[in-house]
């Protein structure tokens, strides 16, 4: 059942501006292992991240999450910060190593962690908005297999119970995966992230023992609330072919069914994309058999149990063809992530052109355009038709801030991010113009922290973070996004 959030509607939005819905929501996102810190406090055990951080060459300057934001000391002044911007609304993960730090027995500890924050956020009228995975399996599961292991499925359903007995009574909004393509292909067969496997075959399992997983919990949750708001949070994309030749359109075919209908098709409609799964046999028939063994139609029943909203994590498109551009992607600049992995063998072939749009720091293309069009797809082809919200769970990006000190205090003049904040909100209203039912945005994120693979080079806040000391200084986009919360419209 979907629930309402009420909102108050604060009429101060000018005649000229463009007002949000009245029930639109306006939050901040961050993750566990990007904040935290105290990894090894209170029973917390070794998570992927832990000990991936430890493999040389695999993340920036071997940076890992020990201390990060030192959120779980800081936790109420970073709660006070989100009251001070007005937030309606936070999204946070819990930490699976926390509060099952061997992936089986319970520590009380941890758990208790997650009261004080959610008592925080709810004494500051900030909604809890939670999720359960966001990449950080114990260790001690990886080491039985991971998610390539069908255990760990019903292993994270247990996990997940657990936490809804502790919270249960105070949270009303359940996010069960984090962007389950990058916890599966990205992490087991491209060997980007934690835990930096190879393999074609491992991908597969994971990304179906995840959706299982998903499908698990909330079929699960559901039988113990009704009125609980289930749903999963996908990274997804819009590809658009260079050209209309049959090799670009077939790139942007390719791309969409990796990213997208890989975890939309399963989802809402009980079957995985049958193009993909041919388009990767040819290539690795053994990894597809091995994977198809696993399936079967009952998980797929499970897996599209009805969720009540959808979370949209939007950064960037992609221009694809299925032939090299004349100069390289980004103007020479470094490859991104995707120009480097080949997380489905079937991405061979693909080549990623430049329009010459800005980018942020990750060397992401900045077109807020792409978010309207995308929202707009997956209203018509799957939520609207499955009765099911929208929300931007995640929108934000990099930016090289630099600090200054003025006679009011420190100050970070980030322009580039506060334009990027006010289209992509803008982007959002278009959506809404069009029909598209999405009830909120959160942006990525609340304050820097510690961006995977890259370390804490990379800085997504709108509050900075000094590591050194832990200060936090609140940067002008963070301001500008105060002030949208408080009118809740957009200037003309
Ligand atoms: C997606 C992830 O959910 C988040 O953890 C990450 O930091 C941001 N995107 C930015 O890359």
């Amino acid at each position: 059942m979907t629930t309402n959030f009420s909102t108050e509607t604060v009429a101060t939005a000018s005649v000229s501006a463009r007002p949000f819905p009245t029930n639109f929501l306006f939050g901040a996102a961050t993750a566990a292992y990007q904040i935290e810190g105290a990894a090894h406090e209170d029973g917390r055990r070794d998570s992927i991240w832990d000990a991936f951080s430890r493999v040389p060459g695999a993340v920036i300057n071997a940076d890992n999450g020990d201390v990060a934001c030192d959120h779980y000391h800081r936790y109420r002044e970073d709660v006070a910060l989100m009251r001070d911007l007005g937030l309606q609304t936070y999204r946070f993960s819990t930490s699976w190593s926390r509060i099952r730090p061997d992936g089986g027995a319970i520590n009380p500890a941890g758990l208790d962690f997650y009261k004080r924050l959610v008592d925080e956020l709810l004494d500051a009228d900030i909604l809890p908005w939670l999720t359960l995975y966001h990449w950080d399996l114990p260790q001690a599961l990886q080491e039985r297999g991971g998610w390539a292991a069908r255990e760990t499925a019903d292993l994270f359903t247990e996990y997940a119970l657990d936490v809804h007995d502790a919270l249960g009574d105070r949270v009303k909004v359940w996010t069960t995966l984090n962007e389950p393509w990058c916890s599966s292909f990205l992490s087991y067969t491209a060997g980007i992230h934690a835990p930096g496997r190879f393999s074609v075959a491992e991908g597969m399992l994971a990304s179906h023992h995840l959706l299982l997983g998903h499908g698990q919990v909330v079929r699960e949750l559901r039988a113990r609330d009704e009125s609980l708001n289930l749903g999963i949070t996908l990274n997804l994309t819009v590809a658009e072919p260079v050209t209309d030749a049959p090799a670009d359109l077939d790139a942007a075919r390719r791309i969409d069914g990796q990213f997208n209908r890989w975890f939309l098709d399963p989802i809402f409609r009980g079957s995985y994309p049958a193009d993909i799964v041919e388009d990767i046999r040819a290539v690795d028939a053994a990894a597809v058999a091995e994977w198809e063994g696993a399936v079967s139609d009952a998980d797929l029943a499970v897996i599209s149990t009805p969720i009540d909203s959808l979370g949209v994590n939007y950064y960037h498109g992609e221009l694809v063809g299925g032939t090299p551009p004349a100069v390289s992607p980004g103007g020479g600049e470094a490859p991104t992530e995707r120009e480097t992995a080949s997380p489905f063998p079937s991405h061979e072939g693909i080549f990623w052109h430049d329009r010459g749009l800005p980018r942020t720091a990750m060397n992401w293309e900045i077109q807020p355009s792409g978010l309207t069009t995308l929202l707009r797809r997956v209203w018509d082809d799957y939520a609207e038709p499955a009765g099911v919200t929208l929300y931007v769970t995640e929108n934000g990006a990099a930016f090289d801030d630099i600090r200054v000190d003025e006679a009011g205090g420190a100050r970070v003049h980030d322009a580039a991010r506060t334009a990027f904040l006010e289209d992509h909100l803008a982007a959002i209203l278009d959506a809404a113009d069009a029909g598209v039912d999405v009830r909120g945005y959160f942006y990525w994120s609340l304050m820097d922290n510690y961006e995977w693979a890259w370390g804490y080079a990379k800085r997504f806040g709108i509050v900075r973070v000094e590591y050194d000391t832990q200060e936090r200084v609140v940067k002008d986009s963070g301001a500008r996004y105060r002030e949208i919360i408080a009118a809740r419209a957009l200037p003309e």
